[in-house]
């Protein structure tokens, strides 16, 4: 699959941003922790929502779906997610809580997802044991039993968003109390803490680094409605400025996208916070800046790939560090295509502004890396043909539509 980008866009008018995958992903797969009927409000028509759907139907729950209207009704029946589809998809590693929650036994096999370097599972793995559970590793799969789950005290070496969710799902139905020290802050785990509090759980302090769960027999069901996405409306926001317009972005959790917005503002765009809104544009030049990603409040690494599109026509260098994970430039490669000038050392991007972009035949290699070819190929001169689009279908809702709506021609090859 592949998308055709006509060049020198300029974006105006208004969007609105979709429910978060990244908060979407964890709570579909937490509803597996109630047997009673769950609903999810605000399901976004995005491939990995498609996946995850098809993981729940495979351990054996029953869906169905009215407009944007989710509902679960689980049971787990089969302990052993289908390889194919887990393989799709990294967020299918969050499985493991609920199933060894409820049935006390899991095997899974490695997960996918994006390639963005190595991504280890062993915090995951480590909470699971502390919690009780015994792991063993056989022929790519991984398998936690446990008679009982007990709270513990959990010390994350990283704040890390997966494993944070993974235990705090496995948590809430363990027996006694547990500590989750150096968890992730990220909003999206709040979120799966409010969702898992609405189905009677009890965590406490979720966006604090120590988080509490106090495990409980059993979870009920409920209505529950995600939080948007905040990297869908920072993709939007820095298309806005990367293509000198002026757009409204609507349902936006301004708190959220702190960092975007910091960062754009020091390139020179002009930002405005509204209630649940936020308005961007840009009409002088693209100034020089520093970026280093960091875990949530800092600058997201899903942020990282977009802002190295934008930051490609700024009149200087900037420098764009990414410490969150390893081997997460291979956009790079594709932006110099159009004729970026990017030198990686290390974990360090030197950006050296060009002149323009020519639009080029590229290739998307991971969804992010996606976003930042689709806004190249906005700014370019010319037309881009991304190949690998499906990427970025993985959780942009629409984007085709979405984009076009406020002045960008792209069709779908
Ligand atoms: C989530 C997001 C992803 C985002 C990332 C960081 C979802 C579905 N995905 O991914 O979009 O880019 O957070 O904000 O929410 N690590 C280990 N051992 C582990 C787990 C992680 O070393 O057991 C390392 C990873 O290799 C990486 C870092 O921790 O270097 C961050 O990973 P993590 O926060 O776990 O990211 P994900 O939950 O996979």
């Amino acid at each position: 699959m592949e998308l055709l980008v006509e060049g020198k866009a300029t974006l105006r008018g208004e969007v609105e941003i979709s429910t978060s995958k990244n908060a979407i992903l964890p709570i579909l797969i937490a509803a597996l922790l109630s047997e009673d009927q769950v609903y999810i409000n605000g399901v976004p028509q995005i491939n990995d929502v498609e996946i995850v759907k098809k993981l729940l139907i495979n351990l054996g729950a029953t869906l169905s779906q009215q407009e944007g209207q989710l509902s679960i009704k689980s049971f787990i029946s089969n302990i052993y997610p289908d390889y194919e589809l887990v393989r799709q998809i990294r967020a299918s590693l969050l499985l493991m809580g609920p199933i060894l929650a409820t049935r006390k036994t899991v095997k899974i096999s490695l997960p996918g997802g994006c390639a963005i370097g190595t991504r280890p599972i062993d915090l995951h793995l480590k909470g699971f044991e502390a919690l009780g559970a015994r792991i063993t590793l056989s022929g790519g799969n991984v398998i936690a039993q446990a008679k009982e789950l007990k709270g513990s005290h959990i010390y994350l070496d990283f704040p890390s968003v997966g494993a944070t969710e993974n235990l705090m799902m496995a948590a809430a139905l363990a027996h006694g109390t547990t500590y989750i020290e150096n968890a992730a802050l990220e909003p999206e785990v709040v979120d799966l803490a409010n969702f898992i509090n609405r189905m009677g759980g009890s965590v406490h302090a979720a966006g604090s680094n120590v988080i509490k769960i106090e495990g409980r027999k059993r979870l009920y069901g409920c209505t529950y409605t995600p939080i948007p996405d905040r990297i869908e409306a920072g993709t939007y926001m820095v298309a806005a400025a990367a293509t000198g317009g002026n757009l409204l972005i609507k349902n936006v959790i301004p708190e959220h996208v702190k960092a975007t917005t910091a960062k754009l503002l020091e390139s020179g765009a002009q930002v405005e916070e509204r209630d649940k809104s936020i308005r961007v544009e840009r009409s002088g030049p693209i100034k020089p800046i520093y970026i280093k990603t960091l875990p949530y409040p800092g600058f997201p690494t899903d942020m990282q790939a977009q802002f190295m599109a934008y930051l490609s026509h700024c009149s200087g260098s900037s420098v764009i560090t990414e410490s969150v994970f390893e081997n997460r430039f291979m956009h790079a490669q594709e932006l110099a295509r159009m004729g970026a000038n990017i030198k990686i050392e290390g974990r360090t991007a030197i950006v050296k502004g060009v002149e323009g972009l020519g639009g080029a035949h590229v290739k998307a290699s991971d969804l992010r890396a996606g976003a930042a070819l689709l806004i190249a190929g906005l700014m370019a001169e010319g037309t881009t043909c991304i190949a690998n689009s499906h990427y970025i279908d993985r959780g942009y809702e629409r984007i085709v539509e979405k984009l076009n709506a406020v002045g960008a021609k792209i069709c779908r090859g």
